[in-house]
């Protein structure tokens, strides 16, 4: 093996984070299969989809998830535990 990814069949072990009230990031690259069976191909080292509903460029996240109501843990107003 080269060591080379390929698209299709990489089974590289990747990282996924959940950002609470926020998007799912995905080291990259990755195929997004959408709900209608299409699929979207990113290329980007790190990729936020959209967890929360309201990003107009689905499946990306566009940040929409920042201008919704209640409190956001990516917002700076949140205390830095390690301050405390
Ligand atoms: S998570 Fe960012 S727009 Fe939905």
């Amino acid at each position: 093996m080269s060591g080379e990814s390929t698209r299709a069949g990489d089974r590289r072990h990747r990282r996924v984070r959940v950002i609470p009230k926020g998007p799912v990031m995905v080291e990259g690259p990755v195929d997004i299969e959408r709900p209608d069976g299409s699929t979207m191909h990113c290329d980007r080292f790190q990729v936020a989809i959209c967890a929360c509903g309201c990003s107009g460029t689905p499946p990306l996240c566009d940040a929409t998830h920042r201008r919704l109501p209640g409190p956001s843990p990516d917002r700076p107003t949140q205390k830095d535990p390690q301050k405390e």
